[in-house]
């Protein structure tokens, strides 16, 4: 099959919205069409290419009508004039009215020229696309977060209230939606004091591509929605999914879904309490360290891992020679050196094609599962693809030697950044888009990717950046390397005291909420400059340690004295960084039920008006008086 990038001429159409309040009917509104370019070369013959395009229309409205079905797919043409078609009615209709809304985009598609190799149409009901490649897999590749208001806006009074109801239930659709078999979910709230306003929304991913990329999609198109509050109405789709919502009901009331709504405010109030006045402190983490070694669990941790019933799908990593990477590494010399990571040294490398990498010689004593689980895990990592993941590109095994290779980025890891040498550079906006990336490529790990990953070891010498200063988290999936009864934390135990989630720290209780507790620590320490491990002393006050310190100044409302003051205060904006903070706080709440999910902070953070009924409980490790 043809692979060229989709390079798509794009006409978006702001159609009027006289069609509001229509429940039924096949809501042939028309919300996008876009036609690909032509290519030369890959098209022999037109009428031929033209017939198979009629070939799979057909195909696809027959399947339609015999079997009842709201997605379908059909490829013509053996390497001569390919099209792959596709096509997706919302599942709110009838059977009658989706197939009346594919005649009409079966018709309009034909708008584009005919030498354009592909054509797609997006209307409230429906979903029609071909191209001369097969495309069923992409989530978010040629139009990503198209989308459109409507509507008119919200009564002034109650727009913050509007607002908010809209904001928490797309949020809930973006999370449930990927959740359901066959992708597709509708769902209805009652805007608080409003008259009985209700809001109508609906979200779908093509069946064709799996739960992460229905959820990456959702995530991408529904962070174009909020620009349309308050308007009453509001659209986005992308390649691989749709998302509407509106205050007139578009769909029967008998189609909405019941979930459990998602559970984000902390009941608990309590924290729990630990350690006394503050000069214990230092002698508290002392304790802390000893306890985590006595009570390391004896049973094997509960760490959730998904089936691996994909793995024969996943494709094989590369393998290096160890010769080639000697070479590459100048026989690992310490000039080559560019770090000691909790899992062996990191050498940089320049392979013989010229292209530079960074080479990591695991450190064999800490893992007794490598034998039979290496290659797998391996092959599993490197199957893992995220702008904020680092890529691993291969590996090597000789003897007992086990060596992975990884793309290399020269700015190192944000440590450097935030304490080290490059102190003070990064900008207010480069240090958002740090915190977003990260939460980013943790959602992934946590959420998206078809096997549960909990990084286990988050801080910022983890997270590597960049040539655009965009976060990359670091060695991730190794912890899954690591002998079942032993953590992490009894190699490197010091250096990640300060970020490790106190449950898993002290009861070895393992979840992605301890993730989401190290991540917290991180977001602290990039707005304000100071690593969590260190007693922070001011006058003659007694020191506390970041999270402490910041939890103090929040309840008195006072956190914005934690940004760092290498800042220029008019570079920012004060509501901004307090809800950055704030957000920072949420994860690192004692109880780990109230933390919460990645997803869940990557909403918080494209959308700070949703922290507005959201109030972080006390950490835990907070002093009495
Ligand atoms: C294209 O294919 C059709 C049917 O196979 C054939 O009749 C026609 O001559 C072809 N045209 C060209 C330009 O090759
Ligand atoms: C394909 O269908 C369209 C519309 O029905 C028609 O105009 C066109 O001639 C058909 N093409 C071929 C090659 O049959
Ligand atoms: C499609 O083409 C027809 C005929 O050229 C034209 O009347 C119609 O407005 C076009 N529709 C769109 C959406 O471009
Ligand atoms: C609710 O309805 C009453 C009576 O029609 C009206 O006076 C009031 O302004 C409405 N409130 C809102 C929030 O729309
Ligand atoms: C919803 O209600 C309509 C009639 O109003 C009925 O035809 C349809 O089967 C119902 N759908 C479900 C899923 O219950």
């Amino acid at each position: 099959m043809l692979q060229r990038p989709n390079l798509l001429v794009t006409f978006i159409f702001w159609s009027s919205w006289t069609l509001n309040g229509v429940v039924s009917g096949p809501q042939t509104n028309l919300l996008h069409i876009g036609c690909s370019p032509f290519y030369e070369h890959v098209l022999s013959n037109f009428s031929t290419f033209s017939e198979n395009i009629n070939t799979t229309f057909r195909e696809i409205r027959d399947e339609i009508v015999t079997q009842n079905k709201y997605f379908a797919t059909a490829q013509q043409g053996n390497g001569d004039n390919p099209v792959s078609t596709l096509f997706q009615c919302r599942n709110y209709l009838s059977i009658p009215d989706c197939v009346a809304c594919f005649d009409v985009a079966s018709v309009q598609i034909r708008n584009c020229s005919v030498g354009a190799h592909g054509a797609r149409v997006v209307y409230d009901g429906c979903f029609l696309r071909y191209e001369t490649s097969a495309f069923f897999d992409q989530t978010t590749a040629s139009f990503n977060n198209a989308g459109s208001c409507g509507g008119s806006l919200a009564n002034t009074g109650e727009a913050s209230t509007f607002t908010s109801s809209a904001q928490e239930l797309l949020m809930k659709l973006q999370t449930t939606t990927p959740k359901i078999s066959g992708f597709s979910a509708a769902m209805k709230t009652i805007v608080p004091n409003d008259n009985g306003t209700t809001i109508y929304a609906f979200a779908q991913c093509i069946e064709t591509i799996s739960e992460s990329g229905c959820s990456s999609c959702l995530n991408a198109a529904s962070s174009n929605m909020p620009t349309c509050l308050p308007s009453t109405d509001g659209r986005a789709y992308a390649d691989g999914c749709f998302m509407r919502f509106s205050t007139s009901s578009f769909f029967p009331d008998n189609q909405t879904i019941d979930i459990t709504p998602l559970k984000k405010q902390g009941s608990s109030k309590k924290g729990s309490i630990i350690g006394g006045a503050v000069g214990g402190v230092a002698f508290l983490l002392v304790l802390l360290a000893l306890l985590a070694w006595i009570r390391r669990p004896k049973t094997p941790m509960q760490v959730p891992r998904g089936e691996l019933t994909g793995a024969s799908k996943l494709a094989r990593p590369v393998t290096y020679s160890y010769k080639d990477l000697k070479f590459a590494t100048k026989n690992f010399s310490e000039e080559n050196k560019v770090g000691e990571g909790g899992f062996g040294a990191v050498y940089k490398g320049t392979l013989k094609n010229g292209k530079v990498v960074a080479i990591k010689k695991l450190n064999f004593r800490q893992f007794t599962r490598m034998e039979e689980d290496f290659e797998s895990e391996v092959m599993l990592i490197s199957n893992v693809h995220h702008l904020n993941l680092v890529r691993l590109l291969g590996c090597c095994s000789n003897g007992h030697k086990r060596i992975l290779v990884y793309e290399y980025m020269k700015n190192k890891s944000l440590d450097n950044f935030l304490f080290g040498k490059k102190k003070g550079s990064l900008s207010w906006k480069q240090r958002c888009s740090i915190i977003l990336g990260t939460a980013k490529g943790l959602a992934y790990l946590h959420e998206e990717f078809h096997i549960r990953i909990i990084h286990r070891d988050i801080k910022t010498n983890n997270i590597l950046l960049d040539d655009n200063l965009q976060p990359k988290i670091a060695d991730f999936g190794l912890a899954r390397l690591l002998p079942e009864d032993k953590s992490h934390l009894s190699t490197k135990f010091a250096g990640t005291l300060g970020y490790t989630a106190p449950e898993y720290l002290i009861q070895g209780q393992l979840s992605e909420k301890a993730d989401v507790y190290s991540y917290g620590v991180v977001v602290l320490e990039i707005v304000s400059g100071r690593q969590s491990n260190e007693l922070i002393i001011h006058g003659d006050a007694e020191g506390e340690f970041l999270v402490q310190k910041a939890w103090k100044l929040y309840q008195r409302g006072m956190h914005l004295e934690l940004v760092d003051n290498t800042l220029d205060p008019t570079e920012y904006d004060a509501e901004e960084a307090k809800k950055i903070i704030e957000i920072g706080l949420l994860c690192t709440q004692a109880s780990t039920e109230a933390r919460p999910m990645m997803s869940e902070v990557i909403a918080l953070l494209q959308n700070k008006d949703l922290l507005e009924n959201m109030k972080p409980t006390m950490p835990i490790l907070i002093e009495t008086n």
